[in-house]
């Protein structure tokens, strides 16, 4: 039996902890106010220290929140961050995506600018502002910015926010050992695909979803330890994957593992999501990071970033980077089919269209196919924005789950 429209837009029979309204990923209202209440108040990874290595090494980093910031090395081998917009009449600075700079000029009138955001020139300043304007009062928009976590950069916004390592708590506490090593970032690129962040963080919450990849089939789900994989929740939104041990021998063509990773059992996999969208997700012989970057309601950019360690001899690396291609490279056998299908919920989620309710509902002891953590995230996700995923028209003060 099919359902006529009323049942259609029927609320699913289950606790609302356990469905959204399918709003809140397509509405831009919302989306604005998502970028204000959270992507502009947490710590959020704009690229890892191996890509800045070098005494003056930049990147440009579009903020989920909106800026453009400057991640730029100084002299003194602290890395910094700015909005990457000139004090004089707000034009970009920086235009490539990278690269090594002592000072920062901008094209516009030629303002300069150090690696720690002081104002050293102003084109014939004292011709124009006599003593009326002062360097220091024409430096950079500083950043809070913070490297940890696997050497990892973080930036956050809010001046006022709490610590990086507040925000983390124990979330991480799985990768303690794993990411203790130096690591260096091998691999590196960006899909931007017409779905909701959210969706894209979804599919990183939950492992239901295996029956997509027929890889994970094979070498995970019917194999033995996979169904004792718990879910463990964190304050402030994150949720880790306890290890398994995939058995990469079973896919055809693929085989076993041959370089493994400090502190991670032998074809280990322990996967950690931060709150608003960075996985870290380490499996075997590779740490994949990804950091979801919305650039509208229905437009995301999902960085991914591939990671061996530094000490790694040539031999080392070349497996770790055949190990990552395999499965996660844009030619590999799981990550297009992932963005394939929030590619699809992109396409049928669009706002004002019928798609009312995601269903977010399974419970199976907070082992691997239990929906916990995606739970988890939009109780958070509701905390922040004072509206229920299930009903966000309705606005109010949530409490934290
Ligand atoms: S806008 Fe940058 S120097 Fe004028
Ligand atoms: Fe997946």
């Amino acid at each position: 039996m099919s359902r006529n429209s009323a049942q259609w837009h029927a609320k699913p029979n289950l606790p609302e902890t356990h469905y959204v309204d399918s709003s809140i990923y397509t509405s831009e209202e919302f989306f604005r106010e998502e970028q204000e209440k959270i992507f502009n108040k947490v710590w959020i990874i704009a690229c890892h220290e191996s890509e800045v290595p070098n005494a003056y090494d930049y990147r440009t980093f579009q903020h989920p929140g909106g800026e453009n910031l400057i991640i730029v090395r100084g002299d003194d081998q602290k890395v910094r961050a700015f909005y990457n917009i000139c004090p004089h009449r707000g034009n970009t600075i920086l235009y490539d995506p990278s690269g090594n700079a002592k000072n920062m000029t901008c094209i516009f009138h030629s303002w300069s600018f150090d690696t720690k955001g002081n104002c050293v020139d102003i084109t014939r300043g004292t011709e124009g502002y006599q003593n009326r304007i002062d360097k220091q009062d024409v430096c950079l928009r500083e950043v809070k910015c913070d490297t940890g976590y696997g050497g990892f950069i973080w930036v956050n916004v809010d001046d006022e926010s709490m610590s990086l390592k507040e925000y983390i708590g124990d979330a991480l506490g799985l990768l303690d050992e794993c990411i203790q090593p130096e690591m260096e970032v091998f691999h590196y690129h960006k899909a931007i695909v017409n779905t909701n962040y959210k969706l894209w963080h979804d599919t990183n919450s939950e492992f239901y979803h295996d029956f997509l990849h027929y890889f994970n089939r094979i070498t995970g789900m019917i194999q033995p330890g996979y169904y004792d994989r718990k879910y463990e929740g964190y304050k402030y939104g994150h949720a880790s994957v306890g290890s398994m041990e995939v058995q990469y021998d079973k896919y055809a063509g693929s085989q076993k593992r041959g370089v493994g990773w400090p502190g991670l059992g032998p074809g280990g996999w322990i996967l950690i999501d931060l709150f608003p969208g960075m996985t870290y997700n380490l499996r075997t012989s590779v740490l994949r990071l990804d950091t979801a970057i919305p650039l509208g309601a229905n437009k995301v950019a999902i960085e991914f970033r591939g990671l061996g360690l530094k000490s790694d001899t040539p031999e080392q690396r070349a497996e770790r980077i055949r190990d990552h291609n395999t499965i996660w490279g844009p030619f590999g056998r799981n990550l297009h089919e992932d963005l394939l299908a929030v590619h699809g919920q992109g396409i049928a989620m669009r706002e004002g269209t019928d798609s009312k309710w995601v269903i977010q509902g399974r419970e199976e002891s907070s082992t691997i196919h239990d929906e916990v953590g995606m739970r988890h995230f939009y109780a958070e996700w509701s905390r922040r924005m004072g509206r229920k995923a299930s009903a966000p028209q309705e606005q109010g003060k949530i409490e934290a789950a």
